[in-house]
């Protein structure tokens, strides 16, 4: 009988700790009617159309951009915690549309969890009412960028591949 001795296994490629290269793009209530909702303010660019720019944007910058729209506050919360339980993503860009005013659970949705988040907004909320120009999430987010249409989201990815280099 003859045996074969079995050469010691060599770490894979695959078995080496994957990088972080998800960035999760949330969209809260209302923005599925982007493109017909306000388009003086928010543009005819439709949700869809703004997804797959993100996407491309992600493919560019060698990122897998993965986008949800929710108008259900609790989803949205659900949806930080599992971004969070994931080891392979890199962060979250959030647009609360109004929860951004008044959602104290998103605030801490987003404080409790070890993932960098940064706000964003189609609209310049700095320049409406006045009840858009207060951020219950901001103090939980890394920053904010604000008034540059579907620019807002895909700075707000860049920026979280600059704040993870830093890190
Ligand atoms: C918004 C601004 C919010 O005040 C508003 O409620 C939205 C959209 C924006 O992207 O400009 O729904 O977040």
């Amino acid at each position: 009988m003859t045996t074969r001795k079995v050469p010691p296994r060599l770490p894979t490629r695959a078995l080496a700790r994957r990088a972080a290269d998800v960035v999760v793009v949330l969209h809260g209530p209302n923005l599925n009617l982007l493109g017909t909702r306000e388009p003086e303010i928010y543009g005819h660019e439709t949700l869809p159309q703004l997804d797959a720019k993100l996407v491309s944007l992600g493919r560019e910058l060698g990122l897998t951009v993965e986008c949800l729209q929710s108008s259900h506050e609790g989803v949205l919360v659900d949806w930080l915690h599992a971004a969070a339980q994931r080891s392979d993503v890199l962060g979250v860009v959030l647009n609360a549309g109004a929860y951004t005013h008044t959602s104290l659970a998103l605030h801490d949705a987003i404080a409790g969890i070890r993932l960098p988040c940064v706000e964003v907004h189609l609209s310049n909320v700095a320049a409406r009412e006045e009840i858009r120009r207060t951020s219950l999430i901001a103090p939980a987010c890394i920053g904010t960028i604000s008034g540059f249409g579907a620019d807002s989201y895909a700075l707000g990815i860049r920026a979280l591949v600059g704040y993870r280099a830093r890190a």
